[in-house]
């Protein structure tokens, strides 16, 4: 059976208003070639997300309207930085709020860690009325959810996302997770915070390194959606303002809210990732790690390659150039796209796109066809 075909358009004009963000309004519009009754029975996200000064006003209201038994913030030891501000901003913050602390990093993300926020929790009494301020990168959003949502079968959770990859990804759309076994993710839940808090004044600590994470899943959304692009590939760490975030996040946002369990439309968010993620276990394990956003770029060349749109690529490449990949290296990368936990069958499934703005999930692709375009991207001719 085919597929439907997503057209996905994001505007500024009329529409279905889906949230205020200070003095914006963000609106998408969707429109799919697949009859509506497709998308119902789907578990509709809650308005949660909230912007700048009127999401610190948002937060506020909500501390001040919960009144939880107990609030604990968790960090890691780099965004702990981002506490004072946060904390003297926020009028309704109880004085005797807890402050949890764990080490910066993927290792972070382990049942070890949350068993022992678990414990800290338990001691400080916190009971179902008590409430979590997630405070950093997406290792700390991922882990904070999952240790709220599984703490009594869950107390309330709220998301202070202080990357850009966290701004415009990792804090929407319930997932949450923690590696295990060596491998990511594996152990996690879908369930929501009570409100997400995105505040670009957090990335003035962010380190430059960290910027091509973010810029990686803005580009990806810009090419599900068709919004802001090529203009996204020029952004630069110092232009990164509100509005770009709030108009990246909004399609993550959008797709989340007609596919919450990502039973359908919402795959197309994996844009980049089949091959993405494969690379960056190939990396781990050769001990040369790269970042999230690094695989996922080269994984969005891969998708405009297998999407046959070389004026794309050739635009993306301006901006972040393809590293070529060996033929041993093709062969072991092959294996990991095979093992990724999203495919069905056996089959080696990518989200390509039709053109910019028009993705097509669960697209089956051949070895053969896939070293075609690894040749093509490598510069050479041959297969
Ligand atoms: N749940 C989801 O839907 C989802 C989506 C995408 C990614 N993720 C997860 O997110 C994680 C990656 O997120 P990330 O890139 O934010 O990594 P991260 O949380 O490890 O943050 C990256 C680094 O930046 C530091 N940092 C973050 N904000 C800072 C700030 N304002 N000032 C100074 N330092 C700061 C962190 O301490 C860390 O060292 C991965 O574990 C990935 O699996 C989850």
């Amino acid at each position: 059976m085919a597929l439907p075909e997503i057209h996905f358009s994001l505007h500024f004009k009329s529409g279905f208003r889906i949230r205020e963000i200070n003095h914006l309004s963000v609106n998408c519009e969707f429109k799919y070639s697949a009859e509506m009754s497709y998308f119902s029975g789907v578990i509709m996200t809650k308005p949660t997300l909230h912007f700048g000064e009127a999401g610190i006003q948002a937060l506020d209201a909500l501390l001040l309207s919960k009144t939880p038994s107990k609030v604990f913030i968790l960090v890691d030891g780099n965004t702990s930085q981002c506490l004072p501000f946060l904390a003297q901003s926020l009028a309704h913050l109880p004085a005797d709020f807890e402050i949890l602390e764990v080490d910066p990093g993927e290792e972070s993300k382990e049942l070890e860690v949350a068993a022992n926020l678990w414990h800290v929790l338990l001691d400080y009494g916190a009971d179902r009325n008590a409430l979590l301020i997630n405070l950093g990168g997406g290792v700390v959003c991922d882990l904070g959810a999952f240790i709220a949502s599984t703490f009594k079968r869950g107390i309330s959770f709220v998301h202070v996302p202080t990357s850009l990859l966290a701004m415009v990804d990792a804090s929407v759309g319930g997932k949450n997770g923690l590696n295990f076994a060596g491998l990511k993710n594996q152990i996690g839940t879908f369930n929501e915070p009570d409100l997400v808090l995105i505040e670009p004044k957090f990335l003035e600590t962010l380190p430059e390194s960290e910027w091509e994470s973010g810029h990686g899943e803005m580009i990806k959304h810009s090419l599900i959606s068709g919004h802001n692009w090529p203009k996204i590939l020029g952004l630069r760490s110092a232009q990164v303002k509100l509005k770009t975030i709030s108009e990246s996040v909004a399609v993550k946002e959008k797709l989340v809210s007609i596919d919450f369990k990502e039973a359908g439309v919402r795959k197309v968010l994996n844009l980049g990732h089949t091959f993405g993620h494969a690379l960056e276990s190939l990396r781990l394990a050769q001990g040369n790690s790269i970042t999230h956003g690094s695989a996922v770029i080269q994984g969005l060349h891969m998708a405009l390659a297998l999407s046959g749109l070389a004026d794309a690529q050739q635009l993306l490449n301006a901006a972040y150039s393809w590293i070529p990949i060996s033929d041993v290296e093709a062969d072991l990368l092959w294996e990991l796209q095979r093992a990724d936990k999203k495919n069905e069958d056996g089959m080696v499934k990518f989200v390509l796109l039709s053109s910019v703005g028009h993705p097509k999930y669960g697209n089956t692709i051949t070895k053969d066809r896939w070293c075609t375009s690894l040749a093509a991207l490598n510069g050479r001719k041959d297969g």
